[in-house]
């Protein structure tokens, strides 16, 4: 079983602002849900908040504290060690994804094996949330692709820990 990060960043790790994405890039997209499909992911209360809705064809599992927050159609759990374990009973695949926000990430950021990571190449200065600094620890590039569209020039990293 691996357990893996999945995310995108600017130039400067940001993640996002006021609770929502700072980009739309449907490539990305694209290869987020092509990556994710037929696993479980991991998530905190506020990315499941910004995404809306479950996420078709997964296994999803939130991570809340409030015990009042129930959605329809995911696993609430209140802590890591919770999710880590009903995620490894739910996944068929051989891969469990983290998919954010910043305070996830953080927080499985010692158990992470891998990491998918879009570099966009732009800066985005009204960011409010940052993914952790990886750059020292996740040293091993698996593979790397770039990719851009009308707005943005991105590459598609996967990365290891060595
Ligand atoms: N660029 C990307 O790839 C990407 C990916 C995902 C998200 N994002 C962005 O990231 C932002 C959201 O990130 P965020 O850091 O603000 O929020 P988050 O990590 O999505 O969720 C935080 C919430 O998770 C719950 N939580 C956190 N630690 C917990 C723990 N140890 N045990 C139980 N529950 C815990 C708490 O929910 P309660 O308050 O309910 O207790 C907390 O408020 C948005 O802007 C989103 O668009 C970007």
């Amino acid at each position: 079983m691996r357990l893996s990060m999945i995310a995108a960043v600017g130039k400067n790790r940001e993640l996002g602002k006021n609770n929502a994405l700072l980009w739309n890039i449907p490539e990305d997209m694209h290869y987020f849900h092509m990556m994710t499909r037929g696993h479980v992911v991991i998530m905190g209360q506020k990315t499941f908040e910004a995404i809306g809705m479950p996420l078709k064809k997964r296994i999803n599992i939130v991570l809340s504290y409030d015990k009042l927050f129930s959605p329809q159609g995911v696993f609430v759990v209140k802590n890591k060690q919770e999710a880590l374990q009903l995620a490894y009973e739910q996944e068929k695949a051989g891969e469990i994804f983290i998919i954010g926000g910043a305070m996830i990430y953080t927080l499985f950021f010692k158990e992470a094996e891998r990491l998918y990571l879009t570099c966009i190449e732009a800066s985005f200065p009204e960011a409010d949330v940052f993914f952790p600094p990886y750059e020292d620890i996740f040293t091993k590039k698996v593979s790397e692709k770039k990719g851009n569209d009308t707005m943005f020039s991105y590459t598609f990293f996967i990365m290891e820990k060595l």
